[in-house]
């Protein structure tokens, strides 16, 4: 006769849906969450869009590598959108909307249809992990009596910021009205001292505080009071203070990060052959790093805009006199969608080309971790998007930080005043500036920012090595989704 304990082995491990907002930096951290999973032998059900389905299968072994995970399946859905519909600057906000009104309800009809995703082989789900922008997540939870775990993929400090919106509004530190956006903000515990109004998140910049991306922003955050637990891609080393505030008023706080070297750690430990699963929605292209293997060490500035984000023509242009005129070698990564106003020219007139030669490379998308952990890799322009910075922690790469929106105004500010790791130029877009600040990252201050730039990536390893913090409180999460089996 088999034992309570051995009869519970025997059953089904956990079942947990994953669903992301079908953007690159959404998918990318719940993409490595799955895998996590899948490492801890659990079921995993990823929804995903078709059109980003059909892109991974192009540009990626995503597919073929989760295969070897027999618990891991994919469900397509769509977005909702035509296949030639932009989907990036406000391409991204009509995504959101198109997911809300086609995806969500199809999503909802499917779970009912399949009754929950259960089977011979698996449970019906038994958590959801949904991104934090998914505001149906609550109710749908609610309805089919499922415990929910938002994931957010931004920094505590954005989180910590959003849900201090009524303090702020109450000490009319917001609406900015006029005020200097050098203004310290004194509403946010724990940032007191450092956080401008112009590095609250970017959409705070309104003139009406009933604005209904802001409102939805902040709805969104005060959502985590309907979820069981919260999932940060974070550590207690880069926001040890900021998670102390949240756990005031948040108590179930998993913070995991970084989850990309989370994931390496875990398949190192586990000694599995199984490699690291990317996630890119556009080709990567491989000959950047043949050109980087060409250039010495620590003489590269590497600059991307992550996926998102949308630079005019004159902007490329201001960014690239300044590059030009700092004479440092640079790799850039232009997406094809990513330029505007440039009225069927070339963003880039021919004689800037010429001088391009020899001393940069533009791709249209790069691997940008292997990228980052390259030598010749000395400097990172980037928009402080939050999984570009934390890779950025990682590799040690000092950055020279342009946002653009949402929590991207305060990594940057997190970068140059809390870890001291780079230099903050939002709000500019001056080639003036950008050169000399190139100039300060790569040679006037390189030796500070290398140093502080080093010891920051070796707590972070630390974070997520066995004892770690970060380690530890994976293996807590995982104890606590095989708790909510009942
Ligand atoms: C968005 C938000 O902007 C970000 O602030 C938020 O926290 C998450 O979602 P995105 O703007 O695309 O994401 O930036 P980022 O968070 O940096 O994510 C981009 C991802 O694409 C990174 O993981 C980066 O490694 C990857 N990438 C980028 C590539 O693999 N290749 C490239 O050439 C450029």
């Amino acid at each position: 006769m088999t034992s309570v304990s051995e009869q519970q082995n025997l059953r089904p491990p956990p079942h947990v849906l994953i669903f992301p907002l079908p953007v690159q930096g959404h998918l990318n951290p719940m993409l490595k969450v799955a895998h996590l999973l899948c490492l801890a032998e659990f079921h995993v059900t990823f929804i995903i869009s078709e059109f980003n389905h059909r892109r991974l299968l192009q540009h990626t072994t995503a597919s073929a590598a989760f295969s070897r995970y027999p618990g891991f399946q994919f469900w397509t859905l769509p977005d909702g959108l035509p296949d030639d519909h932009p989907r990036s600057g406000h391409g991204a906000m009509e995504l959101m909307s198109s997911v809300a009104n086609v995806t969500v309800p199809l999503f909802k009809k499917m779970m009912i249809q399949e009754n929950l995703l259960a089977s011979a082989a698996r449970r019906s789900v038994t958590c959801f992990v949904a991104d934090g922008l998914l505001s149906f997540a609550p109710d749908f939870c609610e309805e089919n009596g499922i415990p929910l775990i938002c994931f957010r993929p931004a920094p505590a400090s954005y989180f910590w910021a959003i849900y201090r919106f009524p303090q702020l509004l109450q000490a009319q530190e917001i609406p900015f009205e006029g005020k200097s956006m050098d203004g310290l903000i004194k509403s946010i515990p724990g940032m007191e001292g450092f956080l401008r109004r112009r590095d609250l998140p970017g959409f705070y910049r309104v003139d009406d505080i009933n604005d209904p991306t802001l409102k939805g922003v902040v709805a969104a955050v005060m959502l985590i009071h309907r979820a069981q637990a919260v999932i940060l891609n974070t550590c207690e080393d880069l926001e040890g203070q900021i998670l102390e505030e949240m756990q005031k008023h948040v108590p179930r706080v998993f913070s995991i990060g970084p989850i990309h070297e989370q994931v390496k750690y875990r398949l190192m430990e586990k000694k599995t052959e199984s490699s690291i699963i990317t996630a890119s929605l556009w080709a990567e292209d491989r000959s950047c790093i043949d050109w980087l293997d060409a250039q010495p060490p620590k003489s590269v500035v590497y600059v991307s805009f992550g996926s998102i984000t949308l630079l005019t023509r004159k902007q490329v242009l201001e960014f690239l006199h300044g590059l030009l005129e700092s004479s440092h070698r640079f790799l850039w990564v232009m997406r094809p969608d990513s330029v505007t106003g440039s009225n069927g020219e070339d963003p880039i007139p021919t004689e800037l080309m010429e001088r391009i030669k020899g001393k940069g490379l533009l791709v249209e998308w790069a691997p940008q971790e292997k990228v980052l952990n390259h030598p010749a890799v000395g400097g990172f322009m980037t928009h402080s998007g939050w999984n570009s910075t934390l890779e950025s922690i990682a590799a040690g790469v000092p950055m020279v930080c342009w946002p653009y929106l949402g929590d991207q105004q305060i990594n940057s500010r997190f970068v140059s005043e809390v870890w001291k790791i780079g230099l903050d130029i939002k709000d500019t877009c001056d080639r003036k500036i950008i050169e000399e600040a190139i100039r300060d990252v790569m040679e006037v201050r390189k030796d500070e920012f290398m140093e502080r730039s080093g010891n920051l990536a070796k707590l972070v390893k630390r974070t997520i090595s066995k004892g770690g913090s970060s380690y530890n409180n994976w293996d807590d999460l995982i104890q606590y989704i095989k708790s909510l089996v009942i």
